[in-house]
């Protein structure tokens, strides 16, 4: 089906879809928030089989942060929501749309959107969360730019939030010792000029769902499964090696550039062998790529925004890069958005 051709280009091609963005949506403001609580690889080895060196030699993981009984995927989702509206300036209460990129959220209704909006202040705000595990960020991103650019909402704030550690059986050290908790947000709005999000590429392959799952209560066959994630550790490999490299490229086919028109590469944090692996294939230089999975682990939807945020705050980001995001996962799924950075450095309160 042909988009609208003032929004956007666009065309499903049976194993994806292609956006080339039309109309200037951008990023307002930024923020993200991590629980306290630090929790080393010597710390799990002293709980399960493992060790610094076989974590950090296979996935480039030291340490992750582990979410207190009390904070939830609101909770986190909330602090990181407050820095992005801050530096946006925008108050809540004049908010288009709140969605929430989680596979952990704190109930399976209300939506964990309908708690940060509330806590948020942001009243009769319509809000709703959106399930595409680790690519749920760059999913909701795709979602919050159609709402923009067709002119049904004016700002939208999207958060990635997850409190993995709950899915975790703490005992398999397959893959308790990838995972961490966090939150990541950011606000769009519409600008004046063309920059901001330029293109996605999304995909999702249900066949290979059972590679990375966890059930919920609504399983019809076997409702006793969950509730841990389970993973083909090695077939999860293959998959994000292979679909971030073919996702970037198609995004940037589709908008007319190139890998070297990236002034910076944003890739879902699931393990450095991966991130490096599909930066060397891209032939995307190591200083142009931003990660950060050694400190947080895999915090599934949240870990592009948090890399965002962190690499803004740092300078990392400049007014006028270009930047290439590509998140995979569970589905299995993949999403890939390249977008010009336009938001100037300011300080948060
Ligand atoms: N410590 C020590 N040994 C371990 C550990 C551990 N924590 N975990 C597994 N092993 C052992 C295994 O038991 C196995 O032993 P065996 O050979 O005696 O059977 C050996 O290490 C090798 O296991 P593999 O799973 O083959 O190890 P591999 O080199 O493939 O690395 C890893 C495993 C790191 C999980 C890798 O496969 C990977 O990164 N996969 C992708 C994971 C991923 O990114 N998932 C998230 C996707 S995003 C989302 O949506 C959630």
């Amino acid at each position: 089906m042909p988009g609208d051709a003032d929004v956007c280009a666009h065309h499903d091609r049976g194993d994806g879809v292609i956006t080339a963005c039309r109309r200037g949506v951008e990023v307002l403001g930024v923020g993200s928030f991590a629980p306290a609580r630090v929790v080393t690889n010597d710390e799990l080895a002293t709980r399960v089989e493992t060790s610094d060196e076989w974590i950090a030699s296979r996935t480039g993981i030291r340490e992750r942060r582990i979410a207190a009984d009390d904070q939830s995927a609101a909770a986190l989702g909330y602090e990181a929501a407050r820095q992005a509206l801050e530096m946006s300036g925008i108050d809540p209460a004049n908010l288009g749309l709140i969605v929430v990129a989680t596979s952990t959220p704190d109930y399976y209704f209300p939506a964990t959107a309908t708690l940060i909006g509330e806590q948020l202040g942001a009243t009769g705000v319509a809000g709703y969360d959106l399930s595409a595990a680790c690519t749920g960020f760059v999913f909701a991103l795709a979602q919050a730019y159609g709402h923009v650019a067709s002119g049904s909402a004016d700002t939208v704030l999207v958060v990635g939030s997850e409190v993995f550690s709950r899915l975790l059986d703490w005992d398999d050290r397959s893959t308790c010792v990838l995972f961490g908790d966090g939150a990541g947000a950011v606000v769009l709005g519409g600008s004046g000029s063309t920059g901001g999000l330029l293109g996605f590429e999304l995909g999702s392959n249900g066949a290979a769902g059972d590679l990375l799952k966890v059930a919920a209560v609504g399983h019809a066959r076997n409702p006793m499964a969950g509730p841990y994630l389970t993973m083909d550790g090695p077939q999860v490999y293959k998959f994000a090696t292979t679909v971030s490299v073919e996702s970037a490229g198609r995004v940037l086919d589709a908008i007319g550039m190139t890998v070297a028109d990236v002034d910076v590469f944003v890739p879902h944090q699931a393990n450095l062998r991966i991130i490096e692996h599909a930066a060397r294939r891209l032939g995307i230089p190591p200083e142009k790529v931003v990660s950060n999975v050694d400190r947080y682990g895999n915090t599934s939807a949240a870990s592009i925004p948090i890399c965002l945020e962190e690499a803004h705050r740092l300078g990392r980001i400049r007014p006028g890069d270009i930047v290439l995001m590509v998140g995979f996962g569970g589905g299995l799924s993949w999403g890939s958005c390249v977008m010009e950075w336009t938001t100037p450095l300011k300080e948060r309160g």
